[in-house]
């Protein structure tokens, strides 16, 4: 008796871009569309993404979820997660305001971390005016580069990162102060964003700024140091406390954030003035208009 094997031929008969690979993976098309989307390509001279498209087989979320897992780049659709949706870098990272993160990305590169520091403070004047939006923002940027980042939520009056990453805030920055936690237990990481580390502020204290001034502060930042590329801090307002000048002395560096049409000149200086009564240099600023 012979026995007739059957192969079942799975390929489409043409070659298929890699974004069409990517897209069968992910269930978004067969592998019976593919062969329409390259007969409408023929046709038309499109992008394979883009006759995808136009036959109504996929959208344009779709293809930019595609392009970044291909270009292993973390990239989520709002639909899929649960992050805030403050986090533009995750959901729209084409967008004009994160090609401006990006921007901001690259001079803190060249101007700071390329020189061998490792932590930059976020500074506010007055709450309200973006610097947890932004440094959340900008650490997605970073991770998204390749660098592992720590983003660490210095705030322990007002907390907001883990409200935009949608973290658990049991154990964070505070519980380790007061030895509640180790750093390894405190530390949470982003499924989808595989470079990025996050330290929540923990349990809100009485006496913040007395914790801050414990020297296992210090070393949680050197020990840090000494894993992560870039560590980002974002911090209280000026007008709020002065726990962000502790956080100044700490990294050295400060990027000063302010709002369009509503942070004063005056508020600006003050911000700067208290930077300077510490150690740090302010080594930007950035004007938020929104
Ligand atoms: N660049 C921005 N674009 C749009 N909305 C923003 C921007 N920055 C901040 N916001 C909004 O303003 C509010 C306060 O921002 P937040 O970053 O929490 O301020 P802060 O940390 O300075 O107190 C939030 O509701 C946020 O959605
Ligand atoms: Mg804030």
């Amino acid at each position: 008796m012979t026995i007739k094997h059957h192969i079942i031929d799975t390929l489409p008969k043409h070659p298929i871009s890699r974004i069409g690979k990517c897209l069968v993976e992910m269930g978004k098309i067969s592998i019976e569309d593919t062969e329409k989307i390259l007969k409408k390509q023929n046709e038309t001279g499109q992008r394979f993404g883009d006759a995808a498209i136009s036959l109504g087989l996929v959208s344009d979320e779709d293809i930019k979820v595609a392009l970044s897992q291909q270009f292993d780049y973390s990239f989520i659709t709002p639909a899929n997660s649960t992050y805030h949706k403050d986090l533009r870098a995750a959901y729209d990272p084409f967008s004009n305001q994160v090609e401006s993160y990006r921007g901001l990305r690259s001079q803190l590169l060249f101007r700071w971390f390329n020189e061998g520091f490792k932590a930059v403070s976020f500074i506010a004047s007055n709450r309200g005016e973006g610097a947890s939006y932004l440094v959340s923002n900008l650490a997605v940027a970073f991770a998204q580069l390749g660098k592992k980042t720590l983003l660490i939520d210095g705030n322990l009056r007002h907390p907001r990162i883990h409200e935009i990453f949608n973290l658990k805030n049991k154990f964070g920055l505070s519980d380790i102060l007061v030895d509640r936690v180790s750093v390894i237990d405190a530390l949470q990481h982003l499924q989808d964003i595989p470079n990025l580390s996050v330290l929540s502020s923990g349990t809100v204290p009485p006496n913040p700024q007395e914790l801050l001034g414990r020297l296992t502060f210090n070393q949680i930042i050197k020990n840090a140091s000494t894993v992560f590329d870039v560590i980002l801090i974002d911090t209280p307002a000026i007008s709020d406390c002065s726990d962000s000048q502790i956080w100044s002395s700490l990294t050295k560096g400060v990027v000063m954030v302010s709002r369009l049409h509503h942070t004063s000149i005056e508020d600006l200086k003050v911000l700067k003035r208290s930077v300077d009564l510490t150690d740090a240099s302010v080594i930007g600023a950035v004007v938020n208009e929104f």
